[in-house]
């Protein structure tokens, strides 16, 4: 019986690993997951109408387009106009980002400067009148998420998920609710299309920055209401892929591999709790109108979603497609039930506790977005409009959250304690060896400006440890883990207190400046590591960057320590 897990979550048995540590494991397993997802998903409209798949015309076109910008209606005569705020209620200096420029949109690319020129504006926005988002009608039924592999089992939610695709995949291609449409959405924001409104020679990109889960979150709310519009299910709701619990991220009855899974769950906990004790290492950094787009090192929300993109994306598939690239990743339907969980861990973040709340920063809660909905208006919609997921009408069914007592232990040198800081081996690199291009382990001492903080000052600030001038191509996978006080020749992995967390870049494009090379940084909070591998009185730490994977050179500025409150 085809359920619904396997029409779009199926790890194959053996590859329940979606947080794979190795490359071996990242790769070897993919073909097969892309072909029986390709396959095994009936909801392509080509059979019932003999249309050919749309995606595959656009890139043909594209392919053999010039490359040039695209500049829809009046947009030309708008390029750095105006840098005003017009909100009456807005403060002198507020600079919250109004959505991308209705007048500008430009053909999107994987890579900058790569000659496939993709089209992924929006039909038909220029010089068109927005609507302000509306909230729901409480009388609306509540749209109850499931986990995709329990609603797999519920055989009319699946011909009901099966109904909705395929009647949103056969809508005309021009029509803004057609899957087409839907996909490029996520092109549009990501890879070059918008320019701000308000800013019209600056980029918009809603990752890397606290728009990160605002946005996908106003994302999968259309997406999903227009499915249940086109079979007329108010209740419709989409499946979330629980892949933070060992059940949503396996298909047969086959043992798990505990390592894999133990390894996994410590990286959640990482992410969710001891490296995510505080709102900016969680959303990811400010981003406002006039700033440039942000490129690379999202906040830990960001950095935990992204494995899973480049586990589903296509490894043979010359950029990644679909889910390895955000370019393309809007064209699997796997995209949107991995992001509904994504949507999850934002509000079980919140129920931890401590410091875990949502940003209430002006900018933050008026910076918009433009979205077509299940009416075909043309909606103008808030960070602050979805803030609360009841508003919405929005629920998750409940799951248990394995990884929440996942806490790390220390190796037994840290455990015990005998070593100092000097001991835990290798050659030290001198911190004026940096900035460095990171080819190899390379350790470094890095000094604490405090040492044997209270908990008073811990509950007033975070201890971050911060890589700065990370350099790279923005195309390019770049993978590295950062462990500390641990013995280089073997560093731990994230079930030991000693990992600090990874960097992983997914190829995408940055900026609208054609350049590849982009800086980017990451921020780790080891308030709790510290405390696990007996370091709090150090005056120093000993750092060491393990690479992992890299398509192409990466550059380390240097590292520090700062705080975070
Ligand atoms: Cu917009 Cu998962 O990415």
């Amino acid at each position: 019986m085809a359920s619904l897990t396997s029409l779009i979550s199926s790890p194959p048995s053996s590859t329940n690993n979606i947080f794979p540590k190795r490359t071996s494991q990242l790769s070897a397993p993919i073909g097969r997951l892309q072909t029986l997802r390709k396959s095994q998903l009936a909801v392509t409209c080509k059979s019932s109408n003999g249309r050919s798949d749309p995606f595959d015309e656009v890139l043909a076109a594209a392919a053999a387009a010039s490359r040039r910008d695209v500049l829809l209606g009046l947009g030309a005569g708008l390029y750095g106009a105006g840098a005003f705020v017009t909100d009456p209620f807005s403060a002198a200096f507020a600079r919250p980002i109004d959505g991308p420029s209705q007048d500008v949109c430009k053909l999107a690319t994987p890579s900058p400067g790569n000659p496939l020129q993709i089209e992924c504006c929006p039909p038909a926005m220029a010089g068109r009148e927005s609507k302000p988002f509306q909230f729901p009608s409480p009388s609306e039924p509540k749209r109850i998420r499931r986990p995709a592999h329990l609603a797999s089992q519920d055989k009319e939610y699946v011909e009901k998920y099966k109904l909705a695709m395929k009647r949103m995949k056969c809508l005309p291609p021009e029509d803004p609710r057609s899957f087409f449409q839907q996909a490029k959405v996520h092109c549009a924001y990501c890879n070059g299309s918008y320019v701000q409104s308000s800013h019209t020679n600056l980029g918009l990109q809603i990752h890397f920055s606290w728009l990160f889960l605002p946005f996908h979150r106003m994302y999968l709310h259309f997406y999903e209401r227009i499915l249940g519009s086109l079979i007329q299910d108010p209740t419709f709701a989409l499946p979330f892929w629980n892949w933070d619990h060992e059940d949503g991220d396996r298909v047969t009855e086959d043992k798990p591999f505990e390592r894999i899974r133990d390894d996994n769950y410590a990286r959640v906990y990482e992410l969710m709790v001891s490296g995510a004790q505080r709102r900016l290492e969680f959303f990811g950094p400010k981003y406002r109108a006039g700033d440039p787009p942000p490129a690379g090192g999202g906040g830990t929300s960001e950095r935990l979603h992204n494995m899973a993109h480049l586990w589903t994306g296509g490894h043979n598939q010359q950029f990644g497609e679909d889910m390895g690239n955000f370019y393309s990743a809007g064209r699997d339907p796997i995209f949107y039930v991995h992001h509904c969980n994504v949507d999850r861990l934002w509000n079980v973040w919140k129920t931890i506790g401590g410091f875990r709340f949502d940003f209430d920063d002006y900018d933050y809660l008026n910076t918009s977005f433009l979205f077509y909905d299940e009416n075909s208006d043309l909606i103008k919609i808030k960070v602050k409009d979805v803030l609360d997921p009841q508003a919405l009408g929005l629920e998750y069914e409940d799951r248990p959250i394995p990884w929440r007592n996942s806490r790390p232990v220390p190796t037994a040198a840290n455990a015990a304690r005998t070593a100092t800081a000097a001991a835990f081996g290798g050659p030290i690199t001198s911190p004026s060896a940096f900035p460095l291009v990171l080819e190899k382990v390379t350790t470094v001492m890095v000094p604490r400006p405090k040492k044997g903080r209270t908990a008073k000052e811990k509950s007033a600030a975070s201890e971050i440890l911060v890589v700065e001038g990370i350099e790279l191509e923005g195309d390019k996978v770049v993978q590295f883990e950062v462990v500390i006080n641990d013995d280089p020749d073997n560093p731990s992995g994230p079930s030991n207190s000693e990992f600090a967390g990874s960097f992983l870049n997914i190829p995408h494009v940055h900026g609208n400046n054609g350049h590849n090379k982009f800086v980017t940084g990451l921020r780790m909070d080891i308030t709790e590591l510290l405390e696990d591998i007996g370091a709090e009185n150090d005056d120093q730490i000993q750092v060491t960057l393990v690479p992992k994977k890299s398509d192409g050179p990466v550059t380390i500025g240097g590292l520090k320590i700062e705080y975070s409150s």
